[in-house]
């Protein structure tokens, strides 16, 4: 019998590959159009519930196929909220990757960086979509791993950023992602105090918080403007969530999947901590409908559209696949010996 080896990324091997913002974002493209077609299999994340230290800790299991690209593999993803408290990250885990014709593990990597890319990349890809033509005022609030992450693709998709106002409960995280960002954009940057000073009339909000306050209010969230929220509905108040025109999901089955387990959960306190505050409005599209281009992101100038991307194991694994072969080339990464 022939032997097996197993190629190991860490995450310093992954971002060694030095993977381009415009080569991740073609390479998710690539995977929401199968989304669109339907030349997958993928199944609302399955996961446990270590609650101890928090009551929305989780870890998931994500196993993707895309049939087109010929990639396969599982994610196993956790988050943490309270591990910067142990000075460790939030998001932490597993990729594996597996050869679609023999079914062998080609590769073990690290999934943090790769999940940071791909969330990133996906909250970029509709919002070069939704934006206003022209849109000038980017809010982000939650500058933490996600959020820096966020900031890279969303200036390098939306070039017509002048202004970006920052928000976090943690005036290091803020201060920190003020000077990162400022190599790489050299519009006006601004640290804010409040959630009100942030999100009032932006023509872009982006929200990478771990979903413990309902920041955006109803009368902040102007005419024209495109939310996008990483930490399901849990940033909007029902209000803001329910007035939007356009309501956008990944995937209609992970949106319900988490609607419906977000009807059962608590808050730390036992307040309802549900997916999406007032409850799931009618989905108008997937993005991958919009990437397809089988429905317009917008229709009008005064549309406020809303995004809310749970995550797709899809995603994840056409990034493995782009950093297997990268790694590949590049002869990044060790290998062990697993028959
Ligand atoms: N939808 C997806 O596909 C997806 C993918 C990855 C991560 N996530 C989620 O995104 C969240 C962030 O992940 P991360 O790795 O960036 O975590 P992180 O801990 O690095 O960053 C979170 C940041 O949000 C800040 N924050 C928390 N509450 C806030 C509030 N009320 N107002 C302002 N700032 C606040 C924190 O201080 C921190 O800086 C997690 O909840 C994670 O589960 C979602």
């Amino acid at each position: 019998m022939k032997s097996i080896e197993v190629l190991l990324l860490s995450r310093n091997d992954v971002v060694e590959l030095g993977l381009a913002p415009s080569k991740v974002v073609s390479v998710v493209e690539d995977a929401l159009r199968e989304h669109a077609a339907g030349t997958y299999e993928m199944h609302p994340k399955i996961g446990v519930h270590p609650t101890g230290t928090d009551p929305a800790n989780f870890i998931h299991a994500m196993p993707a196929y895309l049939r087109r690209l010929g990639a396969c593999g599982l994610k196993w993803v956790a988050g943490f909220a309270q591990n910067y408290q142990r000075d460790l990250p939030n998001v932490t885990g597993l990729q594996v990757y597996n050869d679609t014709a023999t079914g062998i593990p080609l590769a073990v990597m690290d999934c943090s960086y790769l999940t940071g890319l791909r969330t990133a990349a996906v909250s970029a890809i509709i919002a070069r979509r939704s934006v206003v033509s022209g849109a000038r005022t980017l809010a982000l609030v939650g500058c933490g791993f996600e959020g820096s992450m966020h900031l890279r693709f969303l200036v390098d998709q939306i070039p017509t950023l002048k202004q970006i106002r920052l928000r976090d409960i943690r005036p290091t995280a803020m201060a920190a992602m003020k000077d990162r960002v400022s190599s790489e954009f050299q519009g006006d940057v601004i640290l804010c105090e409040d959630n009100e000073s942030c999100v009032k009339d932006a023509d872009l909000i982006t929200t990478c918080t771990n979903g413990d306050e309902q920041i955006i209010r109803p009368e902040w969230f102007k005419q024209g403007a495109f939310g996008v929220g990483i930490e399901g509905g849990c940033a909007y108040t029902a209000e803001a969530l329910h007035q939007a025109d356009k309501f956008i999901v990944d995937d209609v089955a992970l949106a319900e999947y988490f609607d419906k387990i977000g009807r059962a959960r608590l808050t730390a306190d036992g307040q309802p901590d549900p997916e999406f505050p007032g409850g799931m409005p009618p989905i108008y599209a997937t993005i991958g409908e919009i990437v397809a281009g089988t429905k317009p992101a917008r229709d009008s100038d005064q549309e406020r559209i809303v995004a809310l991307p749970i995550g797709m194991a899809i995603c994840d694994i056409a990034l493995a696949h782009l950093a297997y072969h990268t790694a590949l080339t590049r002869k990044v990464g060790q290998t062990f010996r697993l028959v």
